[in-house]
């Protein structure tokens, strides 16, 4: 069944595989890639159509599920990382998640009701020094108290609207 992957996931995935001599070896990086065009891994998702770098289904599931950074859900379009590691715990990480959670009515491992917005803890984001700090989607914002994070979630908002 295919996964109907985008063109340019699957020329990355063709290019991927060079890299390894053992194909099973690139299961890691594949999923990867399947999960930013996807979103998540589907049940069928660890399965990369087509392609020679097939580990066997126990194998990909046992990645899938051992790593936290794979989603076998799909989520919000927009996803909100909020570091509660100790630095940016104690400067308020918790307090911000709050706030997001106010703003987007959900509550943190969850996507908002218009399924734009997905709020989840994650563990340190490498900034320690400038926390806390928040990740949407692959943009780092440094800290972020309850002021930024107003006017970070009245952008998500507003570019949610754009697109309606
Ligand atoms: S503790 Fe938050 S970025 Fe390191």
């Amino acid at each position: 069944m295919s996964l109907n992957l985008k063109p340019e996931t699957l020329a990355r995935i063709d290019e991927v595989i060079t890299h390894y001599r053992v194909k099973r070896s690139a299961t890691l990086p594949l999923l990867h890639l399947v999960q930013e065009d996807q979103g998540y891994i589907s049940s069928r998702g660890g399965r990369v159509d087509r392609r020679p770098a097939r580990a066997p289904a126990y194998q990909r599931a046992g990645v899938v599920t051992f790593y936290p950074m794979f989603r076998q859900q799909p989520i919000g379009r927009r996803h909100v990382k909020i570091c509660r590691t100790l630095s940016c715990a104690l400067n308020g990480g918790y307090k911000v998640c709050e706030h997001f959670e106010k703003e987007f009515g959900t509550h943190v491992g969850h996507s908002s009701a218009d399924g734009e917005v997905h709020l989840e803890f994650v563990e340190c984001l490498a900034s320690c020094g400038s926390g806390p700090v928040v990740m949407i989607d692959d943009d780092l914002h440094e800290n972020v108290d309850t002021a930024k994070a107003a006017a970070l979630a009245a952008q998500l908002k507003a570019e949610a609207a754009q697109r309606r």
